[in-house]
């Protein structure tokens, strides 16, 4: 099942980024589009991007604002699809600072690129790879940031086992993401659709808090941004039988922010 989710996921989001490469970005900001980003459209502010950088988001948040990013920072986003959130961040820590960014899915690192090189930012690079095998050394960043991602994984555990490992001692995590507030529905677990639209591999709070202990977090933070009434829920998905599963759900799915520490080695 954890191949089919990662193949499911790069062909969706392939083909996402195969439009904006064409010519019709199909950002979450448009009324067609079906993942699952209410708030990050009306929360960032993607006006202060270079003239030329595409105007492409699918994420559920705005980790550049809320991570408190500083003059400096070594930042890694994971799974950074178009790299909107990397070139904010890039903004924010200054020419002193650097941000990676990456992605598994090879088009969407295309986009990544040609809007870094329209954006004429030098402390961006991207990078291809799965965040459940960062290609970067341990202790190596500040701060870990994503963008409606994580819950795309199939091995959460393992990401969250590597986002702690690249980060120094001290460093932070700070991640917008769907959650759920009740137990996730074994019923629309099972669709890959559902999936790959950020629904079905959505964590609970008490989930996602534990694989964050777990992974050696401390001062782990939820707060619940956004909260998907029905028309937003079913906008996750154009297939009527879906839709039909997901409409019991309205007001049990939402966006949250999540920030956690990985402990500095004076810490107990
Ligand atoms: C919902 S989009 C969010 C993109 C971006 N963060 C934003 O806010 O616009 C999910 C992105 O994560 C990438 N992705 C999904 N699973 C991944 C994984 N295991 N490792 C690396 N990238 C992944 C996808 O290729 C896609 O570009």
């Amino acid at each position: 099942m954890n191949d089919r989710i990662k193949a499911a996921v790069r062909v969706r989001y392939g083909r996402l980024a195969q439009q904006a490469l064409h010519g019709s970005p199909a950002s979450c900001c448009s009324s067609t589009s079906s993942c699952s980003c209410p708030s990050s459209c009306a929360t960032t502010d993607f006006a202060s991007l270079p003239a030329g950088v595409s105007g492409y988001s699918l994420g559920c948040g705005n980790p550049p604002a809320l991570a408190g990013l500083q003059p400096g920072e070594v930042v890694l986003d994971l799974g950074c699809g178009a790299g909107l959130d990397v070139l904010l961040a890039a903004q924010k820590v200054g020419p002193a600072g650097k941000v990676y960014g990456l992605d598994m899915t090879e088009e969407m690192l295309e986009l990544a690129r040609r809007n870094q090189r329209a954006s004429g930012m030098a402390n961006v690079e991207f990078l291809k790879g799965e965040m459940e095998h960062i290609p970067l050394p341990s202790n190596h960043v500040d701060v870990v940031m994503s963008n409606c991602v994580l819950n795309l994984s199939p091995d959460k555990a393992a990401a969250l086992t590597e986002a702690h490992r690249v980060l120094k001692p001290g460093g932070r995590l700070a991640f917008a993401d769907m959650m759920w507030l009740s137990e996730v529905p074994a019923s629309l677990r099972r669709h890959l659709e559902l999936w790959t639209s950020c629904v079905a591999g959505a964590l609970t709070e008490a989930e996602c808090r534990h694989l964050l202990e777990e992974a050696g977090f401390t001062d782990v933070e939820i707060e619940i941004t956004h909260v998907l009434d029905k028309d937003e829920l079913l906008k996750l998905s154009q297939a009527p039988e879906l839709q039909e599963a997901l409409a019991p759900y309205a007001g049990s799915l939402v966006s949250a922010f999540v920030r956690a520490r990985k402990p500095k080695l004076t810490d107990k």
